[in-house]
């Protein structure tokens, strides 16, 4: 991949991607999180099947035609009040040049639309902290949750690392 940073950049966005589409956003996962791109591609397939379920908003930011950057913005499977942000990636060449932070506002802009609050999970919280998240330290909702814990109607988070 060859970095043209001259060319002018468009920002879309989107409730389907075409194979092309989801190939080139799948080339630069694959050289983020190479171990990743199998499980990348076969979420996108399951979130073209089931759109109604998902809702997916991808965020797309192409030059020439070419994906360059990539958000998605979803229904959250814990909450229906939520919203997720999954698979932020921008090109490598490309960092650094605002993308990332255009991207994620195009998410929250349709989150304003739909009338509910963004929540995600990162290994890099410093960029979310620097374009206006804040840290959590319990799930933001007060629904019952789809998934009742110990304590009826609340939502855990927890991991096993
Ligand atoms: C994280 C990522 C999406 C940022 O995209 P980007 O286009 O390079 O970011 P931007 O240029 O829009 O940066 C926006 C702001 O965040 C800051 N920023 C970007 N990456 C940062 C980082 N890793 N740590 C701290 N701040 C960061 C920038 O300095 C900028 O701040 P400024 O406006 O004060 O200059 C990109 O680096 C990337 O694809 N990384 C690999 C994949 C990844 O880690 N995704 C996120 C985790 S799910």
């Amino acid at each position: 991949m060859t970095a043209d940073l001259s060319s002018p950049l468009r920002f879309e966005g989107l409730a389907r991607l075409d194979d092309q589409e989801i190939e080139q956003a799948a080339a630069i996962m694959e050289s983020i999180w190479p171990d990743y791109v199998d499980l990348f591609r076969r979420e996108m397939a399951v979130y073209r099947d089931h759109q109604d379920l998902f809702e997916p908003f991808f965020g797309v930011a192409k030059k020439e035609e070419a994906v360059v950057g990539f958000s998605l913005l979803m229904a959250s499977m814990m909450s229906t009040t939520l919203l997720v942000i999954t698979w932020v990636a921008v090109r490598p060449d490309h960092h650094s040049h605002g993308i990332g932070r255009q991207l994620i506002d195009l998410c929250l802009a349709e989150a304003k639309r739909r009338g509910k609050a963004v929540v995600l999970t990162t290994t890099m919280p410093e960029f979310y902290t620097k374009i206006g998240f804040k840290l959590l330290d319990h799930y933001p909702s007060d629904e019952p949750s789809r998934f009742p814990g110990p304590e009826e109607g609340k939502s855990f988070l927890l991991i096993r690392a």
